[in-house]
């Protein structure tokens, strides 16, 4: 198994679905064999535009090819939302590893269905919440496990990003069919960085939506107030996420928690009482890739700002698909879970779904 080179099929072939083949194509332990489209002409276009090479990889218009092809491992779901589901459980049965993307089912009978698959077949899957491979991410996952904030208060996590007729996915991200709603769409990547990053799951949701973008057949902003569980005899921690595509502002991933001794706040780290030591913090900062400042903030108060990459671009040729990738592949051959299985991509699904629910109800409470 050590000297295998595992197959791939992808299908789907869009704009995600390049990124996908160029990381795939960077892991030296997978070859790209099959690709699956409606038409074959278009999905070669798409990815010479892209910049992607796979000529060697055969076309096939029956998804079926690549679930009998022999020489297929890993199959890559990047197909409109609609169709994940369905795809996603006929490649586990038919015994084919996954890279799954967002989000992974549209209701809990399609997440049950999902993971009842994946279970039975025992296939190793991973979910396209890439952003775990960003620095920033991870660092401030790591500064709060590290106990720098102290005692977790309060996060904010959005997802801001104008989607309108420019996307290649606008024929169906706005319809009620396949897009669904702004969270499962595209706030699941809050959600998911949310329980992340805080290390914590969401209990009740109470939420509000609105819709103003023409286009869209479901609302445009959903704000979503929320209750986390810190663990027995604690009191809740209290978290919002705001998820839209109505805003006039560049993309915007914002990242907010704030404990009982400081705060991050995107690349400001901040204090009251007790100023986080920044000599001990560069000692102890596990990332080669993360560097910081002291600043002054616009009133004077003193704060750390941290340099690295930010999750600060929509577009997906900037994100972290490597990462993802290079994990699936490690955990297939050395037999254990990823991290970002469809089992913890799930507890994110419930969570957006649940906001859904409560917004469609005028910001009734709802139980995760
Ligand atoms: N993780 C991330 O950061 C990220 C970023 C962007 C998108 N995504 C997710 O990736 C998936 C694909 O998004 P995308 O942006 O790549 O969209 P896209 O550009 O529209 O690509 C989807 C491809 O699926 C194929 N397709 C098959 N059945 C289709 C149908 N019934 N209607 C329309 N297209 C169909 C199309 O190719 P043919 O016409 O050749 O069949 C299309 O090019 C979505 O689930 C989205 O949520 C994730």
């Amino acid at each position: 198994m050590a000297d295998r080179v595992l197959g791939v099929g992808l299908v789907g072939v869009g704009w995600v679905a390049a990124q996908h083949l160029q990381a795939f194509k960077g892991n030296s332990r997978t070859r790209i064999v099959a690709l699956c489209g409606r038409n074959e002409g278009r999905a070669r276009q798409k990815l010479a535009a892209a910049g992607v090479r796979v000529l060697e990889a055969r076309f096939t218009t029956r998804y079926r090819d690549l679930l009998t092809a022999p020489d297929i491992d890993i199959i890559s779901i990047a197909t409109p939302n609609h169709l994940h589901a369905s795809q996603a459980v006929a490649a586990a049965r038919a015994g084919k590893h996954l890279l799954l993307e967002k989000p992974t089912g549209l209701n809990h009978d399609e997440l049950k269905q999902i993971r009842q698959a994946v279970t039975r077949s025992g296939v190793r899957s991973i979910v396209s919440f890439e952003l775990h491979y960003n620095p920033y991410l991870r660092f401030a996952k790591w500064l709060r496990e590290e106990g720098w904030l102290g005692r977790l208060v309060f996060a904010r996590f959005q997802y801001l990003s104008r989607v309108t007729d420019w996307y290649s996915g606008w024929s169906w991200v706005r319809t009620n069919k396949s897009g669904r709603s702004h969270l499962l769409a595209a706030g699941c990547h809050a959600v998911d960085a949310l329980r992340w990053c805080t290390g914590l799951e969401v209990m009740d949701v109470s939420a509000f939506h609105t819709k103003v973008t023409r286009g869209y057949q479901w609302p445009t902003t959903i704000v979503v107030n929320m209750t986390m569980d810190s663990g027995r005899n604690t009191a809740p921690v209290l978290a919002q996420l705001t998820s839209s595509t109505d805003l006039q502002l560049p993309y915007t991933f914002g990242v907010e928690m704030m404990g009982d001794r400081a705060s991050l706040r995107d690349d400001l780290i901040l204090w009251n009482e007790t100023p986080v030591d920044l000599a001990a913090l560069r000692a102890a900062c596990p990332f080669d890739n993360v560097a910081f400042e002291e600043v002054k903030t616009q009133t004077g108060a003193s704060a750390i700002r941290i340099k690295t990459a930010m999750p600060g671009s929509a577009d997906v040729a900037h994100h972290p698909f490597q990462g993802e990738i290079d994990e699936l592949v490690d955990c297939i051959f050395e037999d254990r879970e990823t991290h970002l299985n469809v089992h913890d991509a799930e507890l994110t699904m419930r969570v957006c779904i649940a906001a859904d629910r409560s917004a469609a109800r005028h910001g009734r409470s709802v139980r995760v």
